[in-house]
Order: structure tokens, then sequence, then C-alpha cells
């Protein structure tokens, strides 16, 4: 390879690291707004009828998606909360599940 190919391909891996460590912070950001956007604040909030969702941090990355699309085989049937399979996109679901990681807050 020619030293401006060497040159051309490193600038390229330097491009492709900053954009993972900017794309890594940014589900959580929009986790936050689907939080709201798809109510789950309304009842995952401070006073509300589930605990808030900086509660679940500890929770497994699986556990978290099956609560979300799935409440009543995840939490059992008497759970009031909703199933969002099919109202979320793979990205949406990653992006709350990355929110509730984060702390949830
Ligand atoms: C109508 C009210 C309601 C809405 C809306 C709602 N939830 Fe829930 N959710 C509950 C209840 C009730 C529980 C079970 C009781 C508890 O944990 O406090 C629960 C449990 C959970 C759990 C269970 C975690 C565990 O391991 O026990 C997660 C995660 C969760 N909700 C996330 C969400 C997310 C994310 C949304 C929005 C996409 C959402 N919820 C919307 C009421 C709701």
């Amino acid at each position: 390879m020619s030293t401006r190919g060497l040159i051309l391909s490193g600038l390229g891996l330097a491009l492709a690291a900053s954009a993972a460590v900017a794309s890594a912070a940014a589900p959580a950001a929009e986790g936050k707004v689907l939080a709201s956007s798809q109510g789950c604040i309304m009842c995952h909030a401070a006073g509300g009828m589930a605990k808030p969702l900086s509660s679940y941090v500890g929770d497994s990355d699986r556990r978290l998606e099956e609560a979300i699309l799935d409440p009543n085989k995840a939490l059992g049937s008497a759970t009031m909360m909703p199933p969002f399979q099919g109202k979320l996109s793979a990205a949406q679901l990653a992006a709350l599940v990355a929110y509730i990681k984060a702390g949830g807050q």
C-alpha cells in the first residue's frame, strides 16, 4: 500500500472509532425521550403505580427487553403494564434498555 493509502485508511479508522463513541451515548438520550413519548413515565415515576425506571438499573438487558415487550409473560398476567411488542422498533427498544441501564434519570 502507498503511504497515501496508509494515511487514508488510518483516518478512516479514527473516524469510525469516534462515531462508535458518539453512538454509545446517543441511545440512552433517545431512550429518555421515548420513556416520555411512549408513556412509560406515566406509570414509572415517583408516586406512579410502578417503581421508577431507575430501580431496574441492575436488571439484565434480556430481562428488560422481555418485560417491555411482553410484560404479561415476564411479570405475570396481573401486571397493569401494557405490552410494547409491535409498538417499538428494535432500535427504540435498545434505546430504552440503554436509558434504564444508564440509570433511568
Ligand atoms: C400503565 C402503566 C405502565 C406503563 C405505561 C409502563 N409500565 Fe412498566 N410496569 C408497570 C407495572 C405495574 C410493572 C410491575 C410492577 C413494578 O415493577 O412496579 C412494570 C414493570 C416494568 C419493568 C419490570 C422490570 C423488572 O424486572 O421487574 C420494566 C423494565 C418496565 N416496566 C419498563 C417500562 C417501559 C420501558 C415502559 C414504556 C415503554 C413501561 N414500562 C410502561 C406499569 C407500566
